[in-house]
């Protein structure tokens, strides 16, 4: 897909996500939340700037743990996510972050430099990852960190089948590079690309529950990447791929509900000193 719709599908798609999205996704990536916080290893004073920071999950977590004279950036490229966040942390009384609607790939260089850079669950997303990865070494200070997750193995994600769905009905493929940087290396090429040293990276399982099929279907199609193509199906279209994609979950329910395997891969490395 070519990079400009790409960013178009993102944006758009999870503008749509946005009201939503913590009550489908908060539990279920808090394991690949709470990791990736460990890996980071965020310190007080420090400041930090997040790529794809969505609702702000990480987010009011990295500015508790770099306290009130630390200072986190948080960037996303959907409006409607930054919204959320920004009223978000009004609510909480979180004073330490600002928030700007900016595509990861047009983070610039400024005199600015920050101690520690995060981007959870966003790379996948982006049409030129390892690009971003090298512009995001460009704003920390030599020896800064990024720490980022993706998720794993296509065969370890039991929701897979959601993307050749809904392919299948539309011209080009959603989000064709999902997996590559959950495959075994890719990360480690990427920061290497990137410039960095010093990486490390864990891979870790997760389970997805959803009480029912509805629960199921509105995680997966309502907001994020195959959004903004389900919500232009007819009503007809709409109801064969849930039917589609909760065949491919079946084997996954039992008595309470879904419990989807997953997989993260998070991942750490420092900019040369
Ligand atoms: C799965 S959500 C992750 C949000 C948050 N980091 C979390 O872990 O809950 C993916 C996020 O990536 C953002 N995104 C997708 N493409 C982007 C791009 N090119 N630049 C910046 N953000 C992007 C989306 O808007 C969305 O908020």
């Amino acid at each position: 897909m070519e990079a400009r719709l790409q960013r178009r599908v993102q944006r758009y798609g999870w503008d749509r996500a946005a009201a939503h999205y913590d009550a489908h996704w908060r539990h279920q990536l808090r394991p690949c939340h709470d990791r990736t916080l460990a890996m980071a290893a965020l310190r007080p004073r420090e400041s930090v700037i997040e790529l794809a920071c969505g609702t702000g999950q990480v987010t009011f977590a990295a500015a508790a743990a770099v306290g009130p004279t630390g200072r986190v950036c948080a960037t996303d490229i959907s409006e409607a996510m930054i919204a959320t966040a920004r009223e978000q942390a009004a609510a909480r009384g979180i004073a330490n972050v600002e928030f700007e609607r900016i595509d990861a790939e047009q983070v610039a260089a400024t005199a600015r430099r920050f101690d520690a850079g995060l981007c959870a669950l966003g790379l996948m997303y982006f049409p030129d990852p390892e690009g971003a990865l090298a512009r995001l070494g460009r704003v920390l200070r030599p020896g800064g960190r990024v720490t980022v997750s993706v998720w794993g193995r296509r065969e370890c994600c039991g929701w897979a089948d959601l993307f050749p769905i809904v392919d299948a009905r539309v011209e080009s493929e959603v989000c064709p590079l999902f997996f590559r940087l959950g495959t075994e290396g890719a990360l480690d090429r990427a920061f290497e690309a990137a410039g960095f040293t010093g990486f490390r990276a864990e891979r870790i399982g997760a389970e997805l529950r959803y009480r029912d099929d509805h629960d199921a279907c509105a995680a997966a199609f309502l907001g994020g990447p195959v959004a903004l193509a389900y919500g232009r199906f007819d009503a007809a279209t709409r109801a064969d791929v849930d039917a589609e994609y909760l065949a491919s979950i079946a084997r996954y329910r039992g008595g309470c509900g879904y419990a989807i395997p997953g997989e993260f891969v998070i991942a750490t490395a420092r900019v040369p000193d």
